[in-house]
């Protein structure tokens, strides 16, 4: 199965140690924790914030920087900008405190950018290395995982109807064989002149070069889009999951109004290392990757 459930319903523990061993295991192995009851409320006067004129037009998403608190890609000022900066906060440490909880050995893992996803997934215009309605899995081209730090991520559906629609993909060492003949060569000098330039923040190891490789490789081939083994994955309203999404391979294809927090780990910090993808493309291409 490539879901695993668990029928939470508060945002936090305690949880028996079955419960947080039956998570980092299914997690770890890729598959996606899922959370059918687990729905994130949204208050009386936050429901004014189910409106996709919400973000600024340019940004897919609006995100909020919690160590900071300053908040991107939206159109809403003043108060209102500050009631859904609450609302984007509330969530952001909802998901924060339950992954703890859930999975206590990943205690102290970095709690990066919380993201509001407002408009219509279906609907809009992307280049084919912007679109996630694509198979692929997450690389950022501007923050490097460097020595193979993972991306998980936490979303909740908050729309009033409708599923999000994804699909996810083969498992990762079956995609990375596939792809590893395509993947562009290392160019140390280009990832210090990037960070010097402030294009990456730190410097992109061959291990993001690889990853974006990937990610864009995956993209680009539409017989793979077509023809690759995927499973359709609905999330229904009121209901949330947790997913490392630079190991699963997944599409969103449809659904609106989704909160989402992203969490960074370094390896040494998962049960099983050795499932990270930068220890199964260095077993592959037997290099060192970082
Ligand atoms: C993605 O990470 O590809 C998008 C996921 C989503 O917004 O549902
Ligand atoms: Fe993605």
């Amino acid at each position: 199965m490539i879901r695993e459930e668990f029928a939470l319903s508060e945002w936090h523990g305690p949880f028996d140690a079955a419960t947080q061993a039956r998570a980092l295991a299914a997690l770890e192995k890729g598959q996606v924790l899922y959370f059918p009851g687990l729905a994130f409320p949204l208050g009386e006067n936050e429901r004014e914030f189910l409106d996709p004129a919400l973000t600024d037009g340019k940004a897919k998403n609006i995100s909020l920087n919690h160590t900071t608190g300053k908040l991107q890609g939206t159109s809403a000022a003043g108060e209102k900008a500050e009631r859904l900066a609450a609302m984007i906060e509330r969530f952001g440490a909802g998901a924060t405190r339950l992954v703890e909880d859930l999975l206590p050995g990943y205690a102290g893992l970095e709690r990066a950018r919380t993201s509001y996803r407002p408009v219509e997934v279906e609907d809009r215009p992307y280049s084919v290395i912007q679109d996630d309605r694509l198979l692929h899995i997450d690389a950022f081209p501007s923050r490097p995982m460097q020595a193979g730090r993972r991306i998980l991520r936490f979303f909740s559906n908050v729309a009033p109807s409708g599923s999000r629609c994804w699909e996810v993909g083969e498992p990762f060492e079956d995609f990375a064989r596939r792809f590893a003949p395509r993947v562009k060569p290392h160019l140390p000098g280009q990832s210090w002149l990037f960070a010097r330039l402030g294009v990456t923040r730190g410097q992109r190891s061959a291990y993001d070069e690889t990853m974006l490789s990937l990610h864009d490789a995956a993209k680009r081939d539409s017989r793979y889009q077509k023809n690759a083994p995927h499973t359709a994955l609905d999330f229904p309203p009121g209901s949330s999951w947790l997913v490392y999404t630079d190991q699963v391979l997944h599409a969103a294809l449809k659904g609106e109004f989704a909160l989402e927090q992203t969490f960074h780990l370094d390896i040494a910090k998962m049960a099983e290392p050795q499932r990270a993808p930068i220890k199964v493309l260095e077993r592959l291409t037997g290099r060192r990757l970082a």
